[in-house]
């Protein structure tokens, strides 16, 4: 672990009261900064953002704190339920909020689904390669009422497919935050190169 702790922004995709995405990401939310990570968590069931509208959304009172947040995060964790297996209105409406902001950061998604959500998991890699993002290799997904009950992970299978997602966000979050950063101050002709502020 660096000196500055890795820095997550994590994003519950439903608007659900009762949503299992949010157990599910407040619990990896819990591991992380367990594990040392400095820990944000954008809820819009709490927090609610606006449709976007490309006339107005970034004079929107909601828009500059989000923006911050977003550019703060090293990691980007995308939990969203699969809606007609796509990812949820709610989530795409935050995605299509920002692009720079999420350049050469590490998508990481968790998918609530009763079909494997693998489609879903392709459209947030979509997002990300369109936004020039990393992703992990693989993304995870869950069922509600079999993983999660009553509000609680009971599936062990699951408990350690999310044990080695953390695993896997530390480490190369943590890599491909600190190339990043050597990226965006340095003089090399990265794809990064064209996001370093003009001296
Ligand atoms: C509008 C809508 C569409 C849905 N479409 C699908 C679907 O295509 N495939 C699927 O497996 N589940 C589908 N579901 C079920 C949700 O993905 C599932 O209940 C999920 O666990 C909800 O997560 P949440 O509690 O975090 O909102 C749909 C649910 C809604 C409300």
């Amino acid at each position: 672990m660096s000196e500055t702790p890795l820095k997550v922004l994590a994003v519950a995709g439903s608007m659900n009261r009762n949503s299992v995405t949010r157990v599910v990401i407040n619990h990896v939310a819990r591991q992380l900064t367990a594990t040392g990570c400095s820990m944000d968590i954008v809820d819009f069931e709490k927090e609610p953002l606006a449709l976007f509208n490309p006339d107005t959304a970034y004079d929107a009172p909601a828009f500059s704190g989000l923006k911050t947040r977003v550019e703060q995060a090293d990691v980007i964790l995308l939990g969203t339920p699969d809606y007609h297996g796509s990812i949820s209105s709610a989530m795409k409406n935050f995605l299509d909020h920002f692009w720079r902001e999420f350049a050469g950061k590490l998508f990481v998604t968790i998918v609530a689904s009763h079909e494997k959500g693998l489609t879903v998991t392709d459209q947030l890699r979509t997002v990300a390669r369109q936004c020039y993002a990393w992703t992990l290799p693989y993304g995870v997904s869950f069922q509600d009422n079999q993983d999660v009950k009553a509000g609680e992970i009971v599936s062990d299978s699951f408990k350690s497919r999310l044990e080695m997602m953390t695993r896997d966000l530390r480490i190369y979050g943590q890599l491909l935050a600190n190339q990043r950063r050597a990226d965006l101050h340095g003089t090399e002709p990265g794809f990064l190169a064209r996001h370093r502020e003009s001296p």
